[in-house]
């Protein structure tokens, strides 16, 4: 019989969203007359903006023409997405990057995840707690781990407790790590980092050859303009750092699949035998070996999200979930709440009144305002206690949600 890679069955539990969709499925059978509101997943609700949807749809009939059709395109994304990306996305930051550094793909998910392949196992990796699960989840199922102790951490891993205490910006390690993941606005507490306290990541990237994962697939939705958006900003990060995007939340795309990865030729790992690499080259030799590059279309949609019409309607998209948040975030705290985030992201993080665990206030919610938000424990041990409400519902929806919950609390 072939054998499995058994470090898939190290997981301690399904994947985390499924596991909230089945529970909630299971309730809305048995109870069919709940309306249930979900702001579990940070799914999007909005249509496309009208630009981009015109591009999308241009695209399509580009298909049907024999002089304008379009077969495989470049592994790595088309060059007029890729330029428009530095230039609206980076070079207005003041980050220079060269076509050759962006990387076009269906997704910030399965980059996250794929970007391992190109690291060896041996690397020693710091992830945030609570965190994004893919982080985590990908580092198991490649082998990088041992097993998890009774609490869920992954021996071999350092984790980087984000707590109240810190307000859940982690520490440096105290030990040499090889990678460290980063994502800033934070998913999921919401919060966000300065551009000195990023300085110090990239500082101790520097000195201990270590390489940075920023995600930073929440940038759009940052309101102060003191708040970097990209790693790029800050000095040195371009030796250091691989840099997440993704147009998933910021246009809309969750269904569409976008994203794309920064890696700039300056950043360098080691051979076996000591020599120095180019991890944009091996990213290269990967994308061109296992993808065939986003579809035409959703890259010219994409690139639609650049043009005038498209960057201002994006924009609004991005306004109307911040007003959401806006709105969770104060009737959480008119209800009594500690609430976290929801001023520069897209998530509220909310502290489980009375001390509840995170899932039994996930089973309150669900059964008694028919609300689905996501349990904090979910994203990690240190979530234990905290919840996750997603501001990408309508605004209707919203608008009821806390009225439910406020009822419910008071
Ligand atoms: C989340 O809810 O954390 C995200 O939607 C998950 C994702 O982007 O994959």
């Amino acid at each position: 019989m072939a054998k499995i890679n058994d470090n898939y069955l190290k997981l301690k539990a399904g994947y985390l969203f499924p596991e909230i969709g089945r529970r909630v499925r299971a309730f809305a059978e048995a109870n069919p007359q709940a309306n249930v509101i979900r702001l579990g997943i940070g799914d999007v609700t909005r249509p496309l903006a009208p630009a981009i949807l015109k591009a999308f749809h241009d695209a399509v009939d580009d298909l049907s023409r024999v002089e304008t059709f379009a077969g495989y395109g470049p592994e790595q994304g088309y060059d007029w997405l890729i330029n428009a990306i530095i230039e609206k996305s980076y070079n207005k930051l003041g980050v220079s990057l060269k076509t050759s550094e962006i990387f076009v793909s269906d997704g910030s998910k399965c980059d996250c995840a794929n970007i391992l392949d190109i690291f060896a196992l041996d690397n020693v990796v710091a992830i945030g707690d609570p965190v994004y699960p893919v982080y985590n989840d990908t580092n198991v199922m490649i082998g990088r781990t041992g097993e998890a102790d009774d609490k869920g951490y992954y021996k071999g891993v350092v984790y980087m407790p984000c707590n109240e205490d810190n307000g859940f910006i982690p520490s440096l390690p105290t030990e040499k790590v090889d990678i460290i993941y980063l994502c800033f606005p934070n998913n999921p507490t919401g919060v966000v980092a300065s551009k000195a306290e990023l300085k110090k990541w990239v500082d101790y990237a520097i000195a201990n050859d270590a390489v940075i994962f920023f995600d930073a697939a929440y940038e759009a939705f940052i309101t102060d303009p003191s708040i970097p958006h990209s790693i790029y900003e800050i000095e040195g990060a371009k030796k250091c750092a691989i840099e997440f995007r993704s147009f998933s939340k910021t246009a809309g795309f969750t269904g569409v699949r976008c994203g794309l990865v920064v890696v700039p030729e300056e950043v360098m790992g080691t051979t076996t035998s000591g020599e120095t690499y180019s991890f944009n080259k091996l990213w290269l030799r990967r994308t061109t070996t296992k993808f065939n590059g986003a579809s035409y279309p959703v890259q010219r949609a994409a690139a639609a999200v650049y043009s005038d019409e498209g960057w201002a309607q994006t924009k609004e998209l991005v306004d109307y979930y911040m007003e959401n948040a806006r709105i969770i975030r104060e009737g959480l705290k008119e209800a009594g709440c500690t609430v976290y985030g929801g001023v520069n992201a897209p998530y509220i993080w909310l502290k489980t009144p009375g001390g509840m665990s995170s899932w039994d206030f996930f089973d309150k919610l669900l059964t008694e305002c028919n609300v689905v938000g996501t349990p904090g424990s979910g994203f990690g041990p240190s979530g234990e206690g905290f919840f996750r409400l997603s501001a990408f519902g309508s605004r209707e929806n919203v608008i009821e949600a806390v009225e439910r919950i406020k009822k419910n609390l008071k």
